[in-house]
């Protein structure tokens, strides 16, 4: 399996005109106290989690570190909690589809 650093990461750059390719992929952050949770897919939309087609892990970064990394087989809802880590590095958390690769969001 592809590990968290070594493939390009897919970000929204413009999230007016984003696709829903894009919408469906990206990682939704939110930060409630000392947590970070995590689903995938923003405005309403979600991404398949099917034997064909899953979201294969949620990964959190500091910098270009891997802080912890939540494996998902095709029958688990892509969902991850994270303790808010500590750090002056920016958080990414990506999100690995098998068929269309990394995505990210900044927390
Ligand atoms: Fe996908």
């Amino acid at each position: 399996m592809a590990d968290a650093t070594n493939q390009e990461v897919q970000f929204i750059d413009d999230l007016e005109n984003a696709t829903e390719f894009q919408l469906k992929h990206t990682p939704s952050v939110q930060i409630t106290g000392p947590i970070i949770n995590v689903s995938i897919g923003l405005q309403g939309l979600s991404h398949p989690q099917t034997e064909e087609h899953f979201i294969e892990y949620i990964a959190l970064l500091a910098g270009n570190k891997l802080v912890e990394k939540i494996e998902f087989d095709f029958e688990q809802a892509p969902v991850a909690v994270f303790a808010l880590p500590d750090t002056d590095e920016t958080l990414v958390v990506q999100a690995l589809c098998n068929l269309h690769g990394l995505f990210g969001a900044y927390v």
